[in-house]
């Protein structure tokens, strides 16, 4: 009996150390694939070595090719048949390997591009960012940009209208132009609404409310989000096609700008239809709303639209990266990875239009006496026009344009 127990415990020890020495002589698996996110080429041994886990330390990338051999594959499939496991010659760990190192013959039917990558351990790096720094940044701006139109307010009240009103009023916006802009409007709001909560939910809403509670929020919100994004595309395209015109840059804008609107002195600078802070905000929403709606395309219709690699290669070729102390971009991207920098470009950019927007509707409405009302009703009042567009209301006032006392100005 002691004898029988001598010979098992040599056998174990025996089998222990062979194991590593018989899986480094095997070959790569048939239909193992290199792409983009794989891991890196073979430059150590097949075991974590010291050296390995230095490296990890390090935060350095550490080569695992060989390792990724070492599935029941790998033996040849005719000895993956044995008994061996509960899955015969694939055992559960044979199998977590594969995926783990995206062997595709072991694991999937699915064929495909973006079936080539399926565990992606170097989209790591974007889970952490979104879940740390692109919420943490993204909250304080629209808290810094909600506290900073607070003091602007306490400190310079609401911008009145200096002179005495008239009561005659001056056609602004057509209900075309109105309803362009609140379809532009109400589509962002409930876009930046649904989006923030898809975004921040699992970290605010679940401890708070449970799983149950924003599972439906969760679901509400995509579909929200998904669905209005056509309206906000179909009303950029509206604002875009009435306004451009009137918001191409020219002299007024200079003078204005040098004058900082108005906004700290007595009087404002002439202008014309828009001023030049209108303009800043007509072109953001046209170009920052324009890169949300093409990354939020690629990111509506999974893996078709690849839209980084490209944009990356151009930088690369005029040397973009190394005037602000950077590496060549990545080129060679993987759908998942094209999609993950898609997500991050969505937010980030959502963000800065968001907080653009938010001081955008506070000189529209309490910002600003008599602004509303251009957007509300579509007519202003003479006095407002007279001071804010000085030169857009001499020209409304030559055409004949401003309605008697009393009267709605027609369209
Ligand atoms: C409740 C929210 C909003 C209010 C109260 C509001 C109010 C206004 C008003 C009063 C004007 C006309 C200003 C004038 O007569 O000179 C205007 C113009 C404009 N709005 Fe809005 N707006 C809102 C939301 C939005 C949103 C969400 C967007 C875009 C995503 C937007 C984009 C524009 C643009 C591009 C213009 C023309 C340029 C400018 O006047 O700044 N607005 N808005």
């Amino acid at each position: 009996m002691t004898r029988l127990f001598s010979f098992l415990a040599i056998l174990t020890v025996a089998a222990g150390l062979a194991l590593p020495v018989g899986a480094q002589s095997v070959s790569p698996p048939e239909g193992a694939v290199e792409t983009p996110d794989s891991v890196e080429p073979a430059t150590s041994g097949a075991t974590p070595t010291l050296e390995d886990i230095l490296r990890r330390q390090e935060g350095l990338e550490v080569d695992q090719a060989d390792r990724a051999t070492l599935t029941g594959r790998a033996t040849g499939p005719e000895e993956a048949q044995g008994p061996l496991g509960t899955l015969g010659g694939s055992s559960d760990a044979d199998l977590w390997r594969a995926f783990r190192f995206d062997n595709r013959e072991m694991t999937t039917q699915v064929r495909g591009p973006a079936a080539d990558v399926i565990m992606q351990d170097r989209g790591m790096w974007w889970l952490e960012v979104r879940e740390g720094p692109l919420i943490t940044w993204g909250g304080w701006l629209l808290l810094g940009t909600i506290a900073v139109l607070a003091l602007f307010y306490l400190l310079r009240g609401r911008v009145r209208i200096d002179g005495r009103k008239t009561g005659r009023r001056i056609l602004r916006f057509t209900s075309v132009e109105r309803f362009s802009h609140w379809l532009l409007a109400g589509s962002f709001i409930l876009l930046a609404l649904t989006g923030l909560l898809t975004l921040m939910g699992r970290k605010f809403l679940i401890p708070a409310f449970g799983h149950e509670a924003f599972s439906i929020v969760a679901i509400g919100s995509k579909w929200i989000h998904n669905n209005i994004a056509w309206a906000f595309i179909i009303a950029l395209v509206m604002i875009f096609v009435q306004w451009v015109w009137h918001n191409l840059p020219d002299r007024t804008d200079v003078n204005w700008i040098l004058k900082g609107g108005g906004l700290l002195t007595k009087g404002h600078p002439p202008a014309k239809k828009f001023n030049a802070g209108q303009k800043m905000i007509f072109w953001s929403v046209i170009v920052l709303g324009g890169s949300i709606a093409v990354s939020g395309l690629s990111l509506l219709f999974p893996f078709e639209i690849s839209l980084f690699a490209p944009t990356f290669e151009k930088l690369n070729a005029i040397g973009a990266p190394g005037w602000v102390g950077l590496d060549p971009l990545p080129v060679a991207l993987s759908p998942q990875a094209e999609m993950q920098y898609a997500q991050l470009w969505h937010a980030i950019v959502g963000f800065v239009l968001m907080a653009i927007i938010i001081a955008h509707i506070y000189i529209g409405s309490i910002g600003m006496e008599g602004a509303f009302d251009a957007m509300g009703e579509g007519h202003v009042e003479e006095q407002w026009a007279a001071e804010h567009h000085s030169i857009w209301y001499e020209k409304k006032r030559r055409e004949g344009e401003v309605a008697p006392k009393g009267a709605t100005p027609a369209e």
